[in-house]
């Protein structure tokens, strides 16, 4: 069977490269760009010195500021109409996940008429071309600068879906850890932990190749190396800049090989009980891998061992799996991550949806030819590791 080697958009990687995104779009022939963030990407006066970064190009900027977490249907098809409006060239996305999600959205509503959920979905999706987009990550998480879709709010079923295809494509990712330095401890951890589940996730994926391989097992790497010394200390360069690399590496690694469990209860909890989207994620991360790791011993052994783990080795597929699950629940522990608990969940009000919710999420995918979990997923499977991250995380 053949895999998907997804080498995505090019990325301009390094500190101070915020500096050079009107010079980037000078280099695309734009002259009026339509920049899309949040209030908090606003209030950091980051939105401003990038924005000043493109007027200093002789760039018209035209500014939509409204960007919601977890970005639902309507806010994106606002940012859209607005640059449909203003007859803008290009996007320019600056933030978190949501920011640039949106962004993405907005390109495509550019040249494919509303509504969005006409594009729903993955492959398959015929989308016309847009104008350029150039994105920006604020946190180190997302990795959305180098993936080729993007996470849209469906009001109408109450869940989250995707966007693709050539429509939302990222011209170019243009990454500047500086734009991190101001980051909360509780949001690098958040966001981290999403960089980790993307690399892990994809590295354990029933889609992984040796191509996203190479990608996720470096992104643990420098997860390993840097996260807790990034949450512990904002200003260290070197750890911020470590973490942008893992965001960037998850982002290439996912690309092709797709992320599961951790992710599919992870978007759950972020529709039906707005939990930010690397806490989802990582809430049920210890009991995945320990599912997983009968059939993905290698790769749940390198993540534990990367953690600290000492297996012998001979080491069981059980004894990994318990590393495995030890070594994300330590972490979890060191920076911080609140559980599902401490968020205020309801354990019944849990139970009652997310396993439902996911088992249908993976049928859909399924029936569209996407199977990324390496193991079966069954209601029973879904319910068990939930509550079991609900009592022991
Ligand atoms: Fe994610």
């Amino acid at each position: 069977m053949s895999s998907v080697w997804s080498s995505p958009n090019p990325l301009l990687f390094g500190r101070g490269s915020a500096g050079e995104t009107g010079a980037e779009l000078r280099k695309l022939g734009c002259v009026k760009a339509l920049v899309v963030y949040d209030a908090g990407v606003a209030a950091a006066g980051i939105a401003d010195k990038v924005i000043a970064a493109i007027e200093s190009a002789g760039i018209a900027v035209v500014r939509f500021d409204r960007v919601q977490a977890d970005p639902p249907d309507w806010s994106v098809e606002e940012a859209g109409a607005l640059g449909v409006a203003q007859g803008v060239d290009c996007v320019v996305g600056v933030g978190g996940g949501s920011s640039l999600d949106t962004a993405k959205a907005a390109k495509l509503l550019i040249t494919n008429p509303p509504p969005l959920k006409q594009y729903y979905g993955r492959e398959g999706v015929v989308t016309k071309p847009s104008v350029p987009l150039i994105l920006l990550p604020t946190t180190a998480g997302t990795g959305s600068e180098c993936t080729p879709g993007g996470v849209i709010t469906d009001t109408e079923r109450g869940i989250k879906t995707n966007i693709a295809g050539v429509g939302c494509s990222v011209t170019l990712g243009i990454v500047d850890p500086e734009l991190t330095f101001g980051l909360p401890a509780g949001v690098t951890a958040s966001t981290g932990m999403d960089a980790l589940c993307h690399c892990i996730e994809s590295y354990t994926s029933e889609r992984a190749n040796p191509f996203s391989a190479v990608a996720g097992r470096e992104g643990i790497d420098l997860v390993a190396k840097y996260l807790v010394r990034a949450c512990g200390n904002g200003s260290d360069a070197e750890a911020r800049e470590g973490m942008m690399l893992a965001s960037s590496l998850g982002g290439i690694a996912m690309s092709g090989a797709l992320c599961h469990l951790s992710h599919d209860i992870g978007r759950s909890l972020g529709a039906k009980f707005h939990v930010p989207h690397g806490n989802g994620c990582a809430a049920c991360l210890p009991q995945v891998l320990e599912a997983v790791a009968p059939v993905k011993t290698a790769e749940v052994r390198y993540f534990a061992e990367r953690f600290g783990a000492a297996l012998a080795p001979d080491a069981s597929a059980d004894e990994v799996g318990r590393a495995g699950y030890e070594a994300a629940r330590g972490l979890m522990a060191e920076i911080g991550l609140p559980s599902m608990k401490r968020l205020g969940l309801d354990r019944a009000a849990l139970l009652d949806a997310v396993p439902d919710e996911v088992v249908m999420q993976c049928q859909m995918a399924a029936k569209a030819g996407f199977v990324t979990s390496p193991i079966p997923v069954t209601r029973e499977l879904i319910a068990n590791i939930v509550a079991r991250a609900y009592d022991e995380n």
